[in-house]
């Protein structure tokens, strides 16, 4: 059987530099028996210049701007793009954000076609009403987006359609894996959706409280909460699910 590991980079894959580092010779030994997707917030740019820093293995397939690119090699999956473009305006939507004052712009390097990212810098009630608000507006002016809030500070405005989960869901059917044979890995508020699919997942001892809320609230024999915090908690769900 093929394996799928989909790990989140920031804080889970990467965070503990010799918990990353024995992961990797790990996953370097059996390199060929899995499919590596990195499954990030960051931008192709700034993950490329993660993975040569942090000397991370190659992956298969990245997924980009939370699921708003994913990549082969240095490709972009065309069909994705497409798929995500279907009832995407993101001008209507520029124009819908920028009547909050609290968001502020993030730098014009984190922002690609299908994805807008922004800064909210408020306390979690606060925040959460300027979420209820600015989604009920895009949705009073007939548009279709969701809003994904990270870390109680990054908000990214995404296609329906696109997301890390829905990213991986895409590749998972793609490569015909099994569910029982994806692994999904995360710490924070934009990994929730992949979580949400039909998948194994580990969220590392390191998690942040807006994903124990949603462990609290949804998790299931699916879901394992390491005790260890970054890669070791990656090493620890393989153990767990997969007797590696
Ligand atoms: C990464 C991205 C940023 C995004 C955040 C949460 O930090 O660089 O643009 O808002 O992840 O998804
Ligand atoms: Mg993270």
């Amino acid at each position: 059987m093929k394996f799928l590991l989909v790990t989140d980079l920031d804080n889970t894959l990467v965070g503990d530099d010799a918990a990353t580092l024995a992961l990797n010779q790990r996953l370097q030994s059996e390199r060929s028996q899995f499919c590596l997707v990195y499954a990030t917030g960051r931008s192709y740019a700034s993950t490329r210049e993660l993975i040569a820093q942090k000397q991370l293995l190659l992956p298969d397939y990245l997924i980009a701007g939370v699921g708003s690119e994913i990549y082969q090699d240095d490709t972009l999956d065309l069909d994705w793009a497409t798929h995500l473009s279907h009832n995407w305006d993101k001008l209507a939507l520029a124009s819908i954000a920028q009547q909050f004052s609290q968001l502020e712009l993030q730098s014009p390097l984190e922002q690609n076609p299908w994805k807008m990212s922004f800064f909210l810098e408020e306390t979690p009630t606060v925040a959460a009403e300027i979420i209820g608000d600015l989604q009920q507006k895009i949705s009073a002016a007939g548009l279709a987006a969701q809003i994904v809030f990270s870390s109680n500070l990054d908000l990214d405005i995404l296609p329906q359609t696109s997301n890390k989960g829905n990213a991986l869901t895409y590749l998972q059917k793609r490569l015909q894996i099994h569910p029982e044979a994806t692994l999904v890995c995360g710490d924070s508020g934009n990994d929730i959706s992949m979580f949400e699919q039909d998948a194994r997942g580990v969220i590392v001892a390191n998690a942040l409280s807006e994903l124990l809320e949603w462990y609290r609230q949804c998790g299931s024999q699916n879901h394992y909460f390491a005790s260890s915090k970054c890669a070791g908690g990656i090493m620890e769900g393989m153990q767990y699910f997969w007797g590696w």
